[in-house]
């Protein structure tokens, strides 16, 4: 057994409040490129910090568009992987296991997890620009980006952007997740993007256990009790195996 995935197995057995915070790697093995890699082709020119933006968006609200539809033609094809099913089924073993994820690309809920906290929002699906209002874009509107069909704002894109707030029903649901939290597992993030990158040290202070899998180090791996620097679709399956056993 790896190193670290049976003492791993241990501490979420005794476990009260286990949460897990998924970033951009938990899909690499889907062959989704993590958030910074995903500069590839027709994007090269481009850097994700210039597109995620409202700023982008209100500048060129079209490049925006297809930046997101590109990166939902990347997505169509693309199935969960072993590390994603098995923290569904962890989920059900470990049914107080809370489940987090910075990632908008659906996978964790296509393989099967409930309850995923979408902590910055949806890639797949699109809402008003004008966040107080709940329209919607009619089907045959081809428009790059459409407008919405109760106030004709354009549509965009149900992710955060740099810059942008987390939504407050997402804010009090991760709130909620990590009340209590006594073990974090921090899973294929870079743990640099805040307010995510910050609830390690949250739960730290409150006392809690903090596991990291991830094959490079991070900010956070100083810090972790345990520490995997392995493929989340190799170390997943594992703890699954153990905690099963
Ligand atoms: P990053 O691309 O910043 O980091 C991906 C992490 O996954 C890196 O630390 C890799 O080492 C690790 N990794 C790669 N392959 C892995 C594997 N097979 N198993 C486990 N880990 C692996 O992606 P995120 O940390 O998710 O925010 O980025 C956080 C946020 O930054 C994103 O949600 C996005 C971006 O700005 C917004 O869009 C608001």
């Amino acid at each position: 057994m790896t190193g670290g995935i049976q003492e791993l197995a241990n501490l979420l057995r005794r476990s009260q409040h286990p949460v897990v915070l998924t970033g951009a790697g938990v899909s690499a093995e889907s062959g989704v490129p993590t958030f910074r890699d995903t500069q590839t082709g027709l994007w090269a020119n481009y850097r994700p910090e210039d597109l995620a933006t409202p700023e982008a968006f209100t500048r060129d609200p079209e490049t925006v568009w297809r930046w997101y539809a590109w990166r939902r033609e990347l997505l169509a094809g693309v199935r969960p992987n072993p590390g994603h099913t098995a923290l569904a089924r962890l989920q059900q073993v470990v049914p107080a296991l809370a489940l987090i994820t910075q990632n908008v690309d659906g996978l964790h809920q296509l393989a099967g997890s409930p309850g995923v906290i979408e902590f910055h929002g949806n890639i797949n699906r699109t809402v008003c620009s004008d966040k107080s209002c709940q329209g919607q874009a009619l089907p045959d509107d081809t428009r790059e980006p459409p407008l919405c069909d109760r106030c004709a704002a354009l549509m965009r894109p149900d992710v955060v952007w740099f810059g942008e707030a987390i939504p407050e029903p997402t804010m009090t649901a991760a709130g909620a997740a990590l009340e209590g939290c006594d073990l974090f597992i921090s899973i294929g993030t870079s743990a640099v993007v805040y307010p995510a990158a910050g609830m390690a040290q949250q739960v730290v202070a409150n006392g809690a256990n903090v596991a990291e899998i991830n094959p490079n180090a991070t900010p956070l791996t100083s810090n972790a009790d345990i520490s995997i620097a392995e493929a989340s679709g190799e170390v997943l399956p594992k703890l699954l195996a153990a905690i099963e056993t």
